[in-house]
């Protein structure tokens, strides 16, 4: 049987098609891959030592920070500045823009990152995950500054995901495609799990927070109620599963279809998810691999964000879902 190859392996072959690669790039990547599996190392055995639990502030979006948030991001932070690959970084658990010191050599990436999604879950075991998202800097003058940092998806040289669940999988894509890596602990590397996926065009699986059902608006209360009548030749009704680990219930949907919706409410009237952090880098996966991210209205891609922790309503998955979902806000429903 033919070996499978590693992620740093298919890294540096999928860069040799991009004429004038330095192997910057693929340094990039090979260093979140390092702190993807020291992050991996702790979560894994999280029970074990005083890193379960809230640290005892809250970050700038107002959620609780726990204590494995601040070692993932210290990690990425720690990992990532040293590279000589970044010219600045941002992070859902930080304020502003993340300087690269000037002891260590800047690059010409930048990087944003959710350093741990679904961490409220973490202190019962279900699944959580990393987001990153790589942009070029936009242009010759601020070091990282928020003019390279702000810049909208349709400009993404590369974003992804890690998951620490049943087992710890990378997924990125560069827009070639999508591909995704599992860990393999006994020899401490990624190895090809998923090459090439594709999500289906239309899935059965409905991700929300129906809990908050009462403050969405009409367009979104209408579409769920209407993925639950029943009626076989449309698939009909859909199944429901909703981890809170937006990572998770994003990457269950992409390999079996559905839709995640977190729609703007009552009391989040820009929605929760975090554009630059969260959605962005998802819907980049999203649309490589065949799928549709939308805030109902607009395609996530082309929202050109203003400040470093906008949030957005967020639709995201199968391309045939997608697209009634923002039928459905637009009031034209079938
Ligand atoms: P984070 O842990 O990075 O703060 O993100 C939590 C997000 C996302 O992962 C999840 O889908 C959503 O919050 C859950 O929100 P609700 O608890 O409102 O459903
Ligand atoms: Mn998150
Ligand atoms: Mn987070």
């Amino acid at each position: 049987m033919a070996r499978r190859l590693t992620l740093t392996e298919f890294i540096i072959e999928e860069q040799r098609m991009h004429p004038g690669a330095t192997g910057d790039f693929t340094g990039l990547l090979s260093d979140i891959a390092l702190a993807a599996k020291l992050i991996a190392r702790e979560v894994r055995s999280a029970g074990l030592g005083d890193i379960l639990g809230a640290s005892g502030s809250t970050n700038v979006s107002g959620d609780e920070v726990k204590k494995l948030d601040l070692f993932a991001d210290e990690t990425l932070v720690n990992v990532l500045e040293r590279g000589g690959h970044l010219a600045g970084m941002a992070s859902e658990e930080r304020e502003g823009p993340i300087p690269i010191p000037e002891e260590y050599p800047a690059g010409k990436y930048v990087v944003l990152f959710d350093p741990l999604d679904g961490s409220s879950n973490i202190d019962a075991n279900v699944g959580v995950g990393t987001i990153f998202s790589i942009f070029g800097r936009a242009g010759e003058g601020a070091r990282g500054g928020l003019e390279d940092l702000l810049q909208p998806g349709n400009r993404l040289l590369a974003s992804g995901y890690v998951i620490y669940g049943s087992s710890t999988v990378f997924v990125y894509t560069t827009g070639f495609g999508v591909h995704g890596f599992t860990l393999d602990p006994t020899i401490g590397e990624f190895i090809l799990s998923h090459d090439a996926i594709e999500t289906p065009e239309r899935g059965k699986i409905l991700s929300a927070n129906e809990g908050n059902l009462s403050l969405w608006p009409e367009g979104a209360r209408a579409y769920v109620s209407y993925l639950k009548e029943e009626d076989s030749a449309s698939g009909r009704p859909y199944r429901s599963r909703y981890v809170g680990s937006l990572v998770v219930d994003f990457h269950r949907n992409l390999l079996h279809g559905g839709i995640f919706l977190y729609p703007e409410d009552s009391r989040n009237p820009k929605g929760k998810l975090r554009l630059l952090y969260e959605a962005a880098p998802l819907a980049f996966v999203a649309e490589q691999a065949g799928g549709l991210a939308s805030t109902g209205r607009d395609r996530i891609l082309d929202v050109v964000p203003s400040s470093l922790h906008q949030r957005v309503p967020l639709a995201i998955g199968s391309a045939k879902d997608v697209r009634l979902y923002e039928r459905f806000v637009r009031g034209d429903r079938p």
